[in-house]
């Protein structure tokens, strides 16, 4: 193992158990991060990307495999352990955030900071919210807040007890074009102080800031890339052409999709506006992606 590995996941499988039998979420994933990197995972919605970060973030335990973070075994910890893991190393952003909405967003940002024994960082909430674009809306309720704006808040919550990794689900899944531009400039901020950030995204314009890109399909890994270039040898650049042209083929379904809706009368105009105009920016990045990636 090289030196400045910092995470390291080893053949990990993850079966559910259901009432209906067990569902393989991983099959066997191997992969490194080093310390100080930002990490984007990839994959169709069902390969695994929210199995795989709660496994690196301590959630949950893989049901064969291991898991290393900084030297700590989290396979074989029990359940204080790994509280206590995630207390000191992990600043998580859900997929589905878990905010309070009857708090305030200042309120939602300071609870982990607290929960690690931090006080007096207003200062630094104030900092971390104004990066984001949010600092005016700190005491505002969040379920008075948008979609955006509640992404943002969990963000802020996320690395304000500044924990060494950041762990994303989908952060930017509600932020249009100029607003990713400015997250992505927070996440590398972080990053060049020396935090490593794990993100989870469908977006391409999140993944050309990537050091390195974790491509998941089915439970596997099915590349890692460095920008454009390879990084392990048993794939080809083709796997992530395809996945990039798979998903322009869903956005196309999407504008399409949009379009009968529109005309049906489901959607009001600004709502119609808003997400044909994200879409369409998707797209462009995409067919962008192919053209010079
Ligand atoms: N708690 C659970 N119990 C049973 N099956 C689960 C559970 N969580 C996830 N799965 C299954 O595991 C597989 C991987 O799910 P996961 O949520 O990790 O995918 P994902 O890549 O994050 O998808 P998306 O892009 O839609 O968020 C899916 O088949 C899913 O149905
Ligand atoms: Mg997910």
């Amino acid at each position: 193992m090289s030196s400045d590995v910092y995470i390291s996941v080893v053949d990990v499988v993850k079966i559910y158990e259901t009432a209906s039998g067990g569902v393989t979420a991983l099959r066997g994933v191997s992969f490194t991060v080093n310390k100080g990197e930002l990490v984007v995972v990839m994959g169709p919605s069902g390969s695994g990307k929210t199995t795989l970060l709660s496994l690196l973030g301590g959630l949950d335990k893989p049901s064969a495999g291991e898991v290393y973070v900084d030297g700590h075994a989290l396979h074989k910890m029990n359940a204080r352990q790994l509280d206590s893991f995630r207390r000191n190393y992990i600043g998580f952003v859900f997929q589905f955030l878990n905010l309070i909405p009857k708090l305030t967003a200042l309120e939602n940002i300071e609870i982990p900071m607290v929960a690690r024994g931090l006080k007096d960082g207003r200062d630094r909430i104030f900092d971390i919210a104004s990066q984001l674009g949010i600092s005016n809306k700190l005491n505002r309720l969040v379920e008075e807040l948008s979609g955006g704006e509640q992404q943002r808040v969990a963000i802020a919550a996320a690395v304000a007890s500044d924990p060494p990794i950041i762990i994303a689900d989908e952060p930017t899944a509600e932020l249009d074009g100029e607003t990713i531009e400015k997250v992505m400039d927070f996440f590398q901020g972080l990053r060049s102080m020396g935090k490593t950030i794990i993100v989870a995204t469908h977006d391409p314009r999140v993944s050309r800031k990537a050091d390195k890109i974790v491509l998941l399909e089915d439970g596997l890994v099915k590349g890692v890339y460095r920008g454009a270039e390879i990084v392990s040898s048993n794939v080809s650049i083709k796997s992530y052409r395809d996945y990039i042209r798979g998903r322009l083929v869903e956005i196309e379904d999407e504008l399409r999709l949009l379009s009968d809706r529109f005309k049906k009368g489901e959607l009001s105009v600004d709502d119609f506006i808003k997400k044909y105009s994200r879409l369409r920016d998707i797209k462009k990045f995409l067919e962008d992606e192919l053209k010079f990636g």
